[in-house]
């Protein structure tokens, strides 16, 4: 087999590998992607949570040590991480901040509430557009980010995609909540039967009364025969969003973090 062509192909798919090889054996490695961040449009390092092992905090000292000046010197401006939760203090000693939350719970039971009165849920439609659009702006705000302006076509992709089960809630035939659902089942690096929840978000005057809640239970209903795990993403700012998933017995698995490179 020609390696040297592997490892050429093998650095495309990856980025560089850092590893720690010191006293001849492997105490750990490290890799990033370099991408455009969708959010601030500049280059950042972005590493899964099998892009990094290590065996101790000293030895990913070392390797973010070397990769941080090669990432910096090829134009990225942040590292992020996905990390194990019961890895994460090691990355929060080396200076980097929390910024999400990758969220699940085995789905089997769920001790259901009353809905509350007047609402209802049905699947979401192109002539509801403009009220998704102002949904997605409440998203936008809880996480502090200026309003997303190509919000339009990202949600007529959602409600196109025939992969994607997008529902909203109504109270007198205005739409108050929304939620899109997909299965991570075929994706690589993900277990089967995964559902994955995104867009969640009720207007303002309509919260607390159990619409979210309601949203999430019928989403999960319509997906039952094939979810074993539901899953999401919280970013650490949005304490609302945070008390809602931790109220509905998610757990958190993995943290991202991401620290400025310099
Ligand atoms: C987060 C959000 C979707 C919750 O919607 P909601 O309809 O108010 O939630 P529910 O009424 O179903 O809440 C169920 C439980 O979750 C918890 N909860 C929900 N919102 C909470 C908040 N802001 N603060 C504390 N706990 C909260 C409570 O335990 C609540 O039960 P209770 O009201 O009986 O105490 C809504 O606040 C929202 O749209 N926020 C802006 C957009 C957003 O942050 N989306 C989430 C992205 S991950």
């Amino acid at each position: 087999m020609d390696t040297s062509g592997l490892a050429v192909v093998f650095t495309q798919m990856c980025g560089d590998i850092w590893v720690d090889d010191s006293g001849g054996s492997l105490h750990g490695h490290l890799s990033a992607r370099l991408l455009d961040d969708d959010n601030s449009g500049e280059i950042g390092a972005f590493s899964g949570p099998d892009a990094v092992t290590f065996e101790s905090t000293g030895v990913l000292a070392r390797l973010v040590d070397h990769a941080h000046s090669t990432w910096l010197s090829r134009g990225a401006r942040f590292h992020s991480v996905w990390s194990p939760l019961e890895e994460f203090r090691a990355w929060t000693s080396l200076g980097y901040e929390p910024t999400a939350l990758s969220l699940e719970r085995e789905w089997g039971t769920w001790t259901s509430s009353q809905s509350p009165e007047g609402v209802t849920v049905r699947v979401a439609r192109t002539d509801d557009l403009l009220a998704l659009q102002d949904l997605d702006a409440e998203i936008d705000r809880a996480h502090h980010d200026a309003v997303d302006p190509s919000s339009r076509s990202r949600l007529v992709d959602l409600l196109e995609d025939p992969e994607v089960t997008y529902l909203v809630a109504e109270h007198e035939h205005r739409v108050i909540g929304q939620i899109a659902a997909w299965s991570l089942g075929a994706l690589v690096g993900y277990f089967p039967e995964t559902l994955h929840l995104s867009d969640l978000a009720v207007a303002p005057p309509f919260r607390r009364r159990g619409v979210a809640a309601l949203l999430i239970r019928e989403v999960v209903r319509q997906h039952s025969e094939d979810t074993r795990v539901v899953e999401t993403r919280s970013r650490v700012i949005n304490s609302g969003a945070s008390a809602l998933w931790a109220n509905l017995g998610f757990e958190t698995a993995f943290v991202r973090l991401e620290r400025t490179l310099r």
